[in-house]
């Protein structure tokens, strides 16, 4: 008997699988691992945030089920959050859904809103659950190439129009995990659009928001006129705010949307535990400007760590602009896998193979910027030294 359903056959983590055995090997033969693969944040949230979480802890009534759609104080605050820092309203009630963070939302998101034999428009390279939501609700994922010609943006001219027939929901990211990269407010403009001239639905994943460096700012899908009649933009607490094990985001937008997601999620779950919210709440509400301030000069000096040393080895680097990633080019044009796999066994350096995220990843490789600057910049130099 075949205990696996078919549909697993489809669904392969084989890439990640196989770095993970290999960094065990490694430092089971007494290497020391740095470890810059998945990007689990290496600090915590902010006192503040810590002290309303232990505080939450000591109401007796705190452990009972939440709900699904989430507490009244933390919709209203995360409401209040997309209004101040993006001008973008929505009605806390009906336009606004907690989440057990972003996963929740984008793993859900394709039983809620598409049938089996639906195309959903992902790019590539992309974060493997938009690939794996599809294919779990027996749709088809359709990969759009995104390109540093065309600025890392999907050219959706170029989607042939038989796609677009079967297509029902497209998915975005930005600032983009692999890539880095930024879209501006006109991309939006023409992706809503686009899908209003489609009957596409649209979801921006924007875990990323904040984390921009150099001044520059990453706007919010949910700002583009008309983006609340094709969508919705889910916001993560867990980079912003080293939040990522109480696992909390929200999805705001699109009504319909949000109701068929909360029909799906109140058959599945309960709601995020109460105190995670309460304490969310606080990273949202209480000056989140200081922390927000705090977290892009953390990353964007360990950026600098990291990427300086490697642009005076004469490296070729994109800039990096956002997220807490660093995407190369692996040199002499060696596959991900097989820079990966050195990198790791001469130096100890853990990274992922951009193959990881799509085929367009190929010949890339992929660091977390979740060690401290002099770590960053000791394996930057391990590495000028495995490649020279
Ligand atoms: C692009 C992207 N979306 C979503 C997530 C998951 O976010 P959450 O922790 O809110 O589930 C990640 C985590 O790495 C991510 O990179």
């Amino acid at each position: 008997m075949q205990v696996q359903a078919k549909r697993l056959s489809t669904i392969s983590s084989a890439v990640f699988f196989e770095l993970n055995q290999l960094k065990l090997e490694v430092a089971k033969n007494g290497m020391p691992v740095i470890d810059l693969g998945i990007g689990s944040p290496d600090i915590p949230p902010a006192d503040h945030v810590r002290a309303a979480f232990v505080e939450a802890l000591h109401d007796p009534s705190i452990f009972r089920y939440a709900t699904t759609e989430g507490s009244e104080e933390f919709r209203h605050t995360a409401a209040a959050f997309l209004h101040e820092r993006y001008g973008v309203m929505v009605d806390a009630q009906t336009e606004l859904l907690t989440v057990m963070g972003a996963q929740d939302a984008l793993s859900h998101i394709s039983l809620a809103v598409v049938d089996p034999g639906d195309i959903i428009l992902i790019p590539d390279p992309c974060y493997p659950i938009y690939e794996v939501t599809a294919l779990l609700a027996g749709a088809i994922p359709y990969r759009m190439p995104l390109r540093e010609e065309h600025d890392f943006l999907p050219d959706l001219t170029a989607i042939p129009a038989d796609v677009l027939r079967k297509a029902k929901l497209m998915i975005l990211n930005y600032p983009s995990n692999p890539l880095t990269a930024l879209a501006s407010a006109s991309f939006f403009s023409e992706v809503v659009e686009f899908a209003l001239r489609h009957d596409l639905l649209v979801l921006h994943d924007a875990a990323y928001i904040e984390l921009t460096f150099d001044g520059k700012q990453s706007p919010s899908f949910l700002a583009t006129p008309g983006a609340k009649e094709v969508g919705i933009e889910l916001h993560s607490l867990s980079k912003t705010f080293n939040f990522a094990g109480p696992r909390l985001a929200f999805a705001a937008g699109n009504k319909d949307m949000l109701q068929a997601l909360r029909i799906v999620k109140s058959n599945i779950d309960y709601g995020v535990f109460r105190a995670t919210q309460h304490a969310g709440t606080v990273a949202l509400r209480d000056h989140p400007e200081t922390h927000i301030t705090h977290i892009r000069s953390l990353y964007q000096t360990r950026r600098d760590a990291f990427m300086n040393p490697l642009r005076q080895a004469g490296w070729d680097l994109y800039p990096s602009e956002a997220t807490m990633f660093v995407w190369l080019k692996t040199p002499s044009h060696m596959t991900s896998r097989d820079f990966a796999k050195h990198l790791l066994q001469t130096t100890g350096v853990a990274c992922v193979p951009g193959v990881g995220f799509g085929e367009e990843g190929e010949h890339h490789v992929r660091f977390a910027l979740v060690q401290p600057d002099h770590i960053l910049t000791a394996a930057a130099n391990h590495m000028i030294a495995a490649f020279q």
